[in-house]
């Protein structure tokens, strides 16, 4: 803090006032409080603090940018129709038992594969896997069947699974959540494979690459 002795216009820093002023000699009655230290830095605190609040959509924007994930392809079967999907929000919920959750938009076609089966695929991707995530990612199953001439496999539950994959996983849905544009599907893993060939594909090495 700095105070100002108003007679002689002498300046005292400290959290009180001399009891005597060193250059007039005046009491401390004679001294103002000019500037408040900790006060002007609360204020620039208060500033950075409504700067970000501000900006924070775009702050908010590049935090979830910055969340890391895999890259899957989701699969599904019903009445005789195949079909997948690529997917980013795939991840394990609990290990006893072991439960993965996905989240798939509610206009997919997977979406309406799980929903009516009750059953999913999930293929790890390995680092060799962008066609897989182009084949199934950019295109809906209701137009193209995306398995065709693809080397794949079917699971013990009866969900297809591409072959140059680092690992698979079956699933039967436990529970799901609505979660407005998608659907959380909460999987209780029944089945999986691993042929652990290479590293598994991560989004962001997916965007780098693609
Ligand atoms: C890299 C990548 C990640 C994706 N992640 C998701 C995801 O997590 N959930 C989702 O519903 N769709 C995701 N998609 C979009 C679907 O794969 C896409 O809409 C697909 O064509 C749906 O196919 P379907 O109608 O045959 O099910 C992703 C696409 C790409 C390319």
């Amino acid at each position: 803090m700095k105070w100002r002795c108003v007679v002689c216009g002498y300046i005292h820093k400290g959290e009180e006032p001399p009891e005597v002023c060193p250059v007039c000699g005046v009491d401390s009655t004679n001294f103002e409080l000019i500037e408040d230290d900790s006060i002007s830095i609360s204020k620039k605190f208060v500033e950075d603090i409504s700067r970000e609040v501000l900006t924070s959509e775009e702050t908010i924007k590049k935090a979830i940018r910055s969340i890391s994930y895999g890259l899957f392809i989701i699969t599904a079967s019903h009445k005789g129709k195949d079909n997948g999907q690529t997917a980013n929000t795939c991840f394990q919920i609990t290990s006893e038992p072991t439960q993965v959750a996905i989240g798939i938009n509610k206009n997919n076609l997977t979406h309406n594969l799980i929903a009516q089966s009750g059953k999913f695929g999930v293929s790890i991707l390995d680092q060799n896997g962008h066609d897989l995530a182009r084949r199934f990612g950019y295109r809906s199953g209701r137009d193209i069947d995306k398995f065709e001439g693809l080397k794949a496999h079917r699971g013990q539950s009866g969900v297809m699974l591409p072959d140059d994959v680092l690992a698979t996983l079956e699933a039967e849905v436990v529970a799901q959540l609505d979660a407005g544009t998608h659907t959380l599907f909460l999987g209780r893993i029944t089945a999986g494979e691993y042929f652990g060939n290479s590293e598994p594909m991560t989004y962001a090495y997916f965007r780098s690459k693609k």
